[in-house]
């Protein structure tokens, strides 16, 4: 929108209200910016005109950036253009989707898969699919916004008990007997806190209740388990959990979104998700780099070796440190806070001593739960570590954090 004068009609109608929030937001330490980055994803990169060692981002396997998914991009687009032109029901289904669907199901240990244009598309899709007003559905307090935005667009019922709690979700399923459909909806790997859900109880719980269980697992997913096939995988479960959801924007390090299940799910998804059936297809290239990803991550296990060994050591180092880890057991690693303002200070401190690790509020976690979130990548070498926990503890130490 172009700039509008004081007193001009414009301003009055749209600028000045949206600017009074904007101002609430500075007040209360909410506001948000973006940052400035240069150059290929990756353990380095210069960030709002510094060179930081990287510590935010969700590319756990260091895939975004190998030879392999950027020449199989190259390929794609030289072959199939840039645009899929339209959604999938509409100008037709690409030969690269069955191929990635076919792989996605084979690596999930499921009937079938759908790929949607984005993780949240796809949670927000499911979930207004399958539910309505005649249903509930049962949602841990701390899952993603794209599950709390899709229960709200259902519908549904929406029962969310405290995070991880299996005897308060037992009590409120012992109270909601009766139900069209009922749905357990949880994050398998925690975004936030790096903790899993105990998806072995859960599934138990799902199975005396009669209940369907939902489980996001964008960043468990090329992870966990022995095969890296994500939190089931890891928790015993890989073949019960009805629907599974993930982004495929993280550990495979390229863009889009995948639902696993049954048969049957599938198809009743491609009739009646609307995030499905009315947003464009995702583009070629995108569908050969995540073929390219999942071969990869088959071929090159040494990569979720990597990542476990440099998680061990910067978890090791911020404990030696002073540093409370809380509950989190993996490549996801909270430094909690619990105020806005120190949290933005201690990310800034940190970017000036060449760290960028992102400072967390509200909404994106609970209120008084404030944070700066560490993730690690296999890319990651122990001189960055070392670096990254020497400027951590300075900075913790400076604003007694520690
Ligand atoms: C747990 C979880 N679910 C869903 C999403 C959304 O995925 P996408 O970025 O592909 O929309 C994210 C992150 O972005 C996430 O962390």
């Amino acid at each position: 929108m172009i700039p509008t004068r004081e007193g001009s009609d414009v301003h009055e109608r749209v600028t000045a209200p949206l600017e009074r929030e904007l101002d609430a937001l500075r007040a209360d330490g909410l506001y948000r910016w973006l940052r400035q980055i240069e150059g290929a994803q990756g353990p380095r990169m210069r960030v709002d005109g510094r060179d930081t060692i990287v510590l935010a981002g969700s590319d756990y396997l260091g895939l975004a950036s190998h030879p392999r998914l950027k020449e199989a991009a190259r390929r794609a687009i030289d072959r199939y253009g840039c645009s899929a032109s339209a959604a999938r029901l509409v100008s037709g289904n690409h030969d690269l989707y069955p191929q990635l669907e076919n792989r996605l199901a084979r690596f999930k240990q499921t009937e079938a898969a759908l790929v949607f244009s984005t993780g949240y598309q796809a949670n927000l899709g499911v979930i207004s699919a399958l539910m309505d007003s005649q249903d509930i559905a049962f949602s841990d307090e701390l899952n993603h916004a794209s599950i709390i935005d899709g229960c709200r667009l259902s519908g549904a019922q929406v029962k969310v008990f405290p995070h991880n709690d299996l005897a308060a979700l037992e009590s409120l399923l012992q109270r909601e007997a009766s139900a069209r459909r009922k749905l357990i909806v949880v994050d398998g790997l925690y975004s936030m806190d790096g903790d899993l859900a105990p998806l072995a109880d859960i599934v138990g719980l799902a199975e005396r209740y009669g209940c369907m269980t939902m489980v996001d697992d964008s960043h468990g997913t090329g992870v966990l388990g022995e095969a890296g096939r994500g939190t089931a995988e890891a928790t015993g479960v890989l073949g019960r959990i009805d629907i599974e959801t993930g982004s495929l924007a993280k550990a495979l390090g390229g863009f889009g979104a995948y639902v696993v299940g049954s048969r049957t799910l599938i198809e009743y998804l491609i009739n009646r998700a609307r995030s499905f059936i009315f947003s464009c297809a995702m583009p070629p290239a995108v569908l050969a780099t995540v073929l390219e990803a999942l071969a990869v991550a088959e071929e090159e296990p040494e990569r979720r070796q990597r990542l476990w060994d440099n998680t061990r050591y910067l978890r090791a180092g911020l404990r030696e440190a002073g540093f409370h880890l809380n509950q989190s057991a993996t490549h996801i690693i909270p430094l909690m806070v619990g105020e806005n303002r120190l949290t933005m200070r201690f990310c800034q401190e940190l970017l000036e001593h060449g760290v960028f690790a992102q400072g967390i509020r509200y909404p994106s976690v609970p209120r008084g739960t404030e944070r700066i979130r560490l993730t690690l990548t296999a890319s990651h070498s122990k001189e960055d570590l070392d670096l990254a926990l020497t400027v951590l503890g300075e900075a913790g130490r400076a604003l007694a954090l520690i």
